[in-house]
């Protein structure tokens, strides 16, 4: 079948993952940037180098580790809230006029006053009074006009340690994506300090800002919301025009596996980012299909076996990899020849039957002209995401088959 090795080098199990702008903002089921970082490194492809693809972006980690490494990138994701944070990440903003704004924010923090905010229509914000006090989201929409004042630019980069408040400082449970309510007795103890969070937040990314900018390499990275499930457009990426992926796909539909859509709907409503109530539906696997669309040897006996046990579960399964097989292809012919594929992974169980994805990427690119190099198996020591492998999204709670990631490398012959 396709060769694994189990590779005790790539747990990183003391790696800071917060280096650069990788700190700026949360987002489930992240790429390492390590794992990014060492792909590049030991299998960038031979020949030439010049661009780097991820079809799935999520907060660009590979986007930001390809521009550190010189390397011009493309990243899409349909997620609004994604291309938000991947943008701020690669972007080396004037640290000057940020410390200037900084110290703006932190001024008129202080002199704060509930009359000073000129906009209190929150009706973006769906069920805003069920999820917020009223004084938090004045305060938001106090920190929201600061940020409207400051040049179009620096905006972005305050945008980003907002958008991870507006979270924070809602009566949804942190520690799950989905949006579950505090209990009444957590609720009562609930008194988010709003402008202390956001200044603590950006404080935080002004260190990684200063740690990225000194690493200028003059790269073009670039952000789109295609979607490699329907179309690849031509004039963004013409056949043999990529030298390498390296990306990690989501590994089921987001109702049943990780909730992006629950997680991202906080800041794509206060910013008014569109799809932000339906996200989830357009995410891969959202659409229910009944039949496969794909002949597969490598993962029959698994689907055969969910079907009996349950139909539902099944159309669940076939509607994303149906999704997911029409990206593989769309994929293909955009590599070059001797191009590169990195997929990062995860096998997740239905119904007690854990499906190896690993598998099922490596035949699908076979079947489209690539040869299977090496599958790397990766322990996942890191307790930081466990909602990647809990299919309840409840933070602590770990499914034991996922513990493991699997790095599917591929050449394009
Ligand atoms: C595992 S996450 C990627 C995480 C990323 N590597 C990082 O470090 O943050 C998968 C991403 O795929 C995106 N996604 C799902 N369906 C998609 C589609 N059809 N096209 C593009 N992106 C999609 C989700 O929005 C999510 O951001």
């Amino acid at each position: 079948m396709f060769e694994r090795r189990i590779d005790n080098n790539w747990n990183f199990k003391t790696a800071n993952t917060k280096e650069f702008t990788h700190c700026y903002h949360t987002y489930p089921a992240m790429m390492i940037p390590q794992v990014a970082r060492t792909l590049i490194e030991q299998f960038a492809p031979q020949g030439r180098f010049e661009l780097l693809f991820d079809p799935y972006m999520g907060s660009g980690t590979s986007l930001v580790e390809a521009s550190l490494k010189g390397v011009n990138s493309i990243g899409t994701d349909i997620n609004p809230l994604a291309r938000l944070i991947s943008k701020a990440k690669v972007s080396h903003f004037n640290i000057d006029q940020i410390e200037k704004y900084l110290s703006e924010i932190q001024l008129l923090s202080f002199t704060y006053q509930p009359e000073k905010v000129i906009n209190s229509d929150f009706s973006r914000v769906s069920n805003y009074s069920f999820w917020y006090s009223k004084e938090v989201l004045l305060k938001l929409s106090f920190l929201s006009q600061m940020i409207a004042s400051f040049d179009i630019e620096s905006q972005l980069f305050f945008k980003i340690a907002l958008s991870e408040v507006v979270r924070e400082v809602s009566f949804t449970r942190n520690s799950e994506f989905k949006r579950f309510k505090m209990s009444e007795s957590q609720l009562e103890k609930f008194n988010p300090d709003v402008f202390g969070l956001f200044e603590g937040k950006a404080m935080r990314n002004l260190q990684g800002l200063k740690q990225y900018n000194a690493i200028k390499n003059g790269v073009s990275s670039q952000i789109f919301d295609f979607n490699t499930v329907n179309s690849i457009p031509i004039e963004i990426l013409p056949p043999e025009s990529v030298d390498m992926i390296v990306t990690s796909p989501p590994y089921g539909d987001s109702h049943t596996t990780v909730a992006y859509g629950q997680f991202s709907r906080w800041a794509n409503e206060w910013f008014g980012l569109c799809d932000a109530k339906n996200l989830d539906n357009l995410l891969m696997g959202g659409k229910r299909q009944l039949v496969a669309n794909f002949e597969t040897k490598s993962i029959k006996n698994e689907l055969q076996q969910i079907e009996i046990a349950d139909t539902k579960r099944y159309a669940e399964v076939i509607s994303f990899l149906n999704d997911y097989h029409n990206s593989i292809k769309n994929i293909s012919p955009i590599i070059r020849k001797g191009g590169r594929i990195c997929f990062v992974v995860g096998n997740r169980t239905v119904k007690g039957v854990q499906i190896p994805l690993d598998y099922f990427t490596a035949e699908m690119f076979e079947k489209y002209g690539f040869r299977h190099d090496i599958t790397i198996v990766r322990e996942i020591p890191n307790k930081r995401m466990p909602s990647k492998n809990s299919p309840s999204n409840i933070s602590g709670q770990k499914a034991a088959t996922m513990s493991n990631e699997y790095i599917v490398v591929m050449n394009k012959k």
